[in-house]
């Protein structure tokens, strides 16, 4: 192979750029020309494709967001979309591509491949870590230490005023960034869309911390519980709890838990991960995902991260409510 491209897709994830890094020394070391696509699929169909050289990705490591920038597009959906990319590609003499992104990244990819036949390797950049075929993904750190972050003023606050907080973060239909959240902010309680916690058993839970002189509680809701958002959860309890003790506040932490600077898990991780995708795709690889799975690079494919699930580990669930007694 003697030209390849990569390009971000979907939402950004700190350790992007520390990827893109990754990908582009990797191929320029192995003797591989790299070019670089903006916008993920939307620049592949306007042909929003350069050349890139090892300065193109020089002071980026430290940076979140993704210098590539990244999009959702409905046009490559499109079996019309997917042939002007295709010609884009074919008019630039890429032979390959390494996609960094999530689920939609590696779909469109898989799609894109059975029609056209262009290779493909992917590495999972997305801060909901809900790719099976990896222990952690890209971004995925960061995330919940920047939602730590809140979480620790969040309690400051909750405990000078004696207030239940519920505090919603993002994953997505995941609740990854939920349970670690919650064991690192000493949360007492997490609603997760894996495992139903019905509102009852909430109101119990801060009923009983009640009985205990619990003044302040925390609880995490992921994005995607079944209960509703956090703000639904809110009004359910209130409706609950017919008592003027009851203060209850909401805070949606939203996208400040995309952004920021990598932490440094998340850049080792981009590193190898965009070199495993690389050196992957230069070796012969098509069509799968490259990712860490006890402290070993492995390959997996593109079927199996999208359809297979990755279940969110019983005992971690199991230990915020030990630990939260
Ligand atoms: O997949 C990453 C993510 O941040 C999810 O956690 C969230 O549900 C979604 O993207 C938000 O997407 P958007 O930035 O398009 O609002």
């Amino acid at each position: 192979m003697k030209r390849i491209a990569v390009f971000t897709s979907g939402g950004d994830a700190p350790g992007m750029n520390a990827c893109i890094r990754a990908v582009v020394r990797g191929a320029l070391y192995h003797g591989v020309e790299v070019y670089g696509i903006r916008r993920g699929y939307s620049g592949m169909i306007a042909g929003d494709i350069f050349q890139m050289n090892s300065h193109s990705v020089s002071n980026i490591i430290q940076r979140g967001g993704t210098i590539l920038k990244s999009a959702r597009s409905k046009d490559f959906l499109t079996s019309e979309g997917r042939r002007k990319a295709y010609d884009q590609l074919i008019g630039h003499g890429i032979e390959g591509l390494v996609a960094i992104g999530g689920n939609g990244t590696f779909t469109g990819a898989l799609t894109f491949f059975e029609e056209f036949g262009l290779p493909t390797v992917g590495a999972p950049g997305t801060i909901d870590n809900d790719l099976y075929g990896t222990d952690y993904t890209i971004g995925f750190d960061t995330a919940v230490n920047t939602a730590l972050d809140a979480i620790d003023r969040i309690r400051d606050t909750a405990g000078s005023h004696d207030r239940v907080f519920l505090i919603e973060v993002m994953g997505r239909d995941a609740g990854y960034i939920a349970v670690q959240a919650a064991i690192g902010g000493g949360a007492e309680m997490v609603m997760v869309p894996e495992v139903l916690t019905p509102i009852s058993e909430v109101v119990d839970t801060l009923k009983e911390g009640w009985k205990r002189s619990k003044s302040s509680s925390i609880v995490i809701v992921a994005e995607g519980d079944d209960e509703g958002s956090a703000i639904q959860i809110g009004e359910k309890i209130k409706n609950l709890i017919d008592s003027e003790d009851l203060d209850l506040r909401v805070t949606t932490l939203g996208h400040i838990q995309r952004g920021g600077a990598p932490s440094a898990y998340d850049r080792i991780l981009a590193s190898r991960l965009g070199l495993g995708a690389l050196e992957g795709l230069l070796a012969g690889q098509k069509n799968v995902m490259a990712g860490i799975i006890n402290n070993e690079l492995v390959y997996t494919a593109f079927e199996d991260t999208i359809r297979l699930p990755k279940p969110i580990n019983d005992d971690l669930l199991r230990m915020v409510r030990i630990l939260s007694t």
